[in-house]
């Protein structure tokens, strides 16, 4: 078997490291890297490249930036040209972002299967833009991997049949189990004066919540003042970044408020796990806090990930600022309650998807 495993933007690198991994060992097929350049910052690419162990990209498409249609179909028109010099017999794709989508099509159209990884989320609102590339790559997969056992009913009300979905677990946590005690040789709580279960750690990028000024300062509000009661670290994503620069009046304004630029995989995994609570709305730290324990306040009004909130760890606050600030008022005064780890979250699941698709292409 060739495969081509297609990367872009932050989120997929721990996504596709554990099935390079799992492929290189077993020795029975052939990979092609290709990394689309959706996401090409040193702190939004490379340095995952070395944090999670992945090999140099056989191919940079270097797409770079632009509105939805300019980026998709430049990922498009670039991936095809490689795909039809390549001919590989499988195209792997992981999450939800423009380069999932991008990626699928050419592999559609070319009649090349299509695996994707992180099959049948759904969030029911097509106001993101991620809920579109979802549908589309799932509907156009032949093999849809799937996370938690909600996804294959979405998957089924949309028609996929059921000899195209797999239960194979969570291949994020794959990551975060592999490298959970190397991340505690990262020197970052150290390097920010952080006590251990004493600060809030944020990361905000949607465009719901930082793409309207007013928005955006709102939610600084809050952080500023749960900034005068235990120090708030928030690296910040590169569209993030954008607005704060651009809004008027200054947006910190407590003193143990702490933009930072965004960090690496083991420095966040390090920052997230010594955290006392973790805001967001990124689908992955959503994940990433269930296995771990962590109390997350979801920033969102609706997620992809219904488990996370069962599992007891994620609330889904909305996107009010006041009632942000007081639901994280309620976790800072209470004790993190009990949680439980999603079925087949166990750090084997690029085993699994290896096993189906050796067996496929036997
Ligand atoms: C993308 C994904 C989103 C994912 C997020 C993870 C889509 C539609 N969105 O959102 O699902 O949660 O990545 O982080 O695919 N920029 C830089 N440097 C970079 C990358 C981006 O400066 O290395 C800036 C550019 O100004 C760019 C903006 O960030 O216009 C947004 O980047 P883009 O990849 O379009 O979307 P994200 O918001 O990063
Ligand atoms: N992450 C990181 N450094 C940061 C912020 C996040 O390494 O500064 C990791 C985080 O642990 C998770 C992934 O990036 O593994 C989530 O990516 P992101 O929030 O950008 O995307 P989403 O999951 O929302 O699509």
């Amino acid at each position: 078997m060739k495969a081509a495993l297609v990367v872009g933007a932050r989120p997929n690198f721990m996504k596709v490291s554990p099935l390079m991994r799992e492929l290189r060992r077993r020795g029975k097929a052939e990979t092609l890297l290709v990394h689309t350049g959706q996401h090409y910052d040193e702190n939004m690419s490379k340095i995952f490249f070395q944090d999670l162990q992945l090999p140099e990209p056989d191919i940079y498409l270097g797409v770079g930036s632009g509105s939805h249609a300019e980026q998709t179909a430049k990922v498009m028109v670039a991936f095809a040209i490689i795909m039809e010099k390549q001919r590989p017999d499988l195209i792997i794709v992981v999450g939800d972002v423009n380069s999932t989508l991008s990626c699928s099509l050419v592999g559609a159209k070319m009649r090349i299967p299509v695996a994707h990884v992180e099959a049948g989320l759904r969030s029911f609102d097509l106001d993101m833009p991620e809920e579109i590339n979802r549908m589309v790559t799932d509907i156009l997969s032949r093999f849809c991997f799937t996370t938690s056992p909600e996804a294959e009913v979405n998957l089924k009300r949309e028609g996929v049949g059921e000899d195209r979905i797999f239960f194979v677990g969570n291949i994020m946590i794959d990551s975060l189990l592999y490298y959970l005690e190397k991340t505690e040789r990262s020197t970052i709580l150290e390097e920010l004066g952080l006590t251990p279960g004493n600060y809030i750690l944020v990361t905000l990028h949607r465009p719901s919540n930082v793409d309207d000024p007013d928005e955006l300062r709102a939610l600084f509000e809050v952080l500023n003042s749960l900034a005068t009661r235990l120090p708030v670290v928030f690296p910040v994503h590169p569209r993030t970044r954008k607005m704060i620069d651009s809004a008027v009046p200054p947006i910190v304004s407590a003193a143990d408020f702490r933009l930072i630029e965004p960090v690496g995989y083991l420095d966040f995994i390090k920052a997230m796990r010594h955290s006392r609570m973790v805001i967001t709305d990124s689908g992955g730290i959503q994940e990433e806090t269930t296995v771990l324990g962590i109390p997350c306040l979801t920033v969102r009004n609706n997620t992809e990930r219904p488990i996370t909130v069962e599992m007891g760890t994620n609330v889904l606050v909305g996107t009010d600022p006041r009632e942000v600030e007081r639901e994280a008022s309620r976790i800072l005064q209470s004790d993190p309650g009990k949680h439980d780890v999603p079925p087949l979250w166990d750090g084997k699941t690029a085993g699994r998807i290896a096993d189906i698709l050796e067996r496929y292409f036997s």
